[in-house]
């Protein structure tokens, strides 16, 4: 793999940065891929609605991400499957402590997409069909951009892509969902009034990120909150830590969906990298509790489950979520 926008300083990230933002998260792209992030939601509910109880998790929240991120850069529908299966705990890879069998797994998983990827990038080089790798081939062959790319980093940005916005979708939708579960009086007042849901998706991504921490090189000696930070010193920053900041959120231990300032959170990091995914990232996480509270609203964790999260520096969300619910008395007749 090549470098990476997240690594990589202006003024090369910057032409990057503007080149990769327009294919990948323009309004338009987000208008499209809208309907079916809500399809697929609706269809991954059907599976499990009237079973009565669900991993939200394996049966929910680990997959979708992954297959917006397929849709939005055009991997065919007849390649999904093989597709999924080289996207596994990536994070895991790069920022925790995998055993030797999860390393051989990991490597082989991302070995296998490096091939694929490298392959779909050569047939969009062929022919362009409006997705995300499409868009940026024609904005790398627009006069004056032929500089800023080669064709490895077309396939070092399909990787990134779903290194950048998978897990972090999906443990951002576990932690939003144990967190309005396990304070029912928010959860009910989104099931009861949908208009909050955008704001619950900032005040969860404030409360409970899945991101806390993210690294940084000082540029040049500085002092911050007091501490003398020399040039060259490697930094890591607890945005989780941040997001909690009572100077800045009132009460910021409790949970609150009506919340005026969430949106001020770091959950998306701050800066020139900021996060490119985020419009995509929240629409995702609003479609998910749209639908869930539409068709689960009585859904309950299962109590007496612990919840584990892999040791990692920046990462976090549950490996699991169990949930249960009476499907007698599920809202929607055609899911009883
Ligand atoms: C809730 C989900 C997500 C979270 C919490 C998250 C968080 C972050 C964070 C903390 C950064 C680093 C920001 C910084 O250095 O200041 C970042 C960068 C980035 N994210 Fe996300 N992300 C999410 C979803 C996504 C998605 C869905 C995509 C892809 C569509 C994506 C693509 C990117 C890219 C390309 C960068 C690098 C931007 C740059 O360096 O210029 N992210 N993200």
């Amino acid at each position: 793999m090549g470098p990476s926008l997240v690594n990589e300083d202006p003024p090369l990230h910057t032409s990057r940065r503007q080149l990769i933002r327009e294919a990948m998260v323009s309004p338009q792209r987000i208008e499209a891929v809208t309907p079916r992030i809500r399809a697929l939601a609706g269809e991954y509910i059907d599976r499990f609605v009237s079973r009565g109880h669900a991993d939200l998790v394996a049966d929910f929240a680990w997959e979708i991400p992954a297959l917006v991120a397929f849709a939005v850069m055009g991997v065919p529908d007849e390649d999904v499957e093989q597709a999924k299966t080289f996207s596994g705990r990536l994070a895991l890879f790069t920022w925790g402590y995998p055993s030797e069998e999860e390393q051989r797994t990991l490597a082989a998983g991302m070995g296998q997409y490096w091939t694929y990827a490298k392959q779909h990038v050569k047939r969009r080089l062929e022919q362009q069909t409006g997705d995300y790798i499409s868009e940026l081939i024609n904005a790398w062959r627009r006069p004056g951009n032929e500089e800023l790319f080669d064709e490895n980093y077309l396939v070092s940005t399909m990787m990134n892509f779903l290194f950048a916005g998978h897990e972090t979708t999906t443990n951002a939708t576990a932690n939003g969902l144990r967190a309005l579960l396990e304070q029912r009086d928010q959860w009910e007042a989104l099931c009861q009034d949908a208009s909050l849901i955008p704001g619950a998706v900032e005040e969860v991504l404030r409360y409970s990120s899945s991101v806390v921490a993210w690294r940084r090189v000082a540029t040049r000696d500085t002092t911050i909150g007091g501490v003398p930070i020399p040039a060259e010193a490697k930094v890591l920053a607890i945005t989780g830590s941040a997001n909690h900041d009572e100077q800045v959120f009132p009460e910021p231990e409790r949970l609150d969906v009506t919340r005026k300032n969430a949106n001020k959170h770091l959950a998306f990091g701050i800066g020139r990298h900021l996060c490119l995914g985020a419009p995509l990232a929240r629409v995702e996480m609003r479609i998910f509790l749209e639908e869930l509270a539409r068709r689960l609203p009585h859904m309950r964790l299962v109590s007496g489950q612990t919840f584990d999260y892999s040791a990692n520096t920046s990462f976090r969300g549950p490996d699991h979520l169990h949930v249960e619910w009476d499907p007698r008395q599920n809202p929607v007749e055609t899911d009883r």
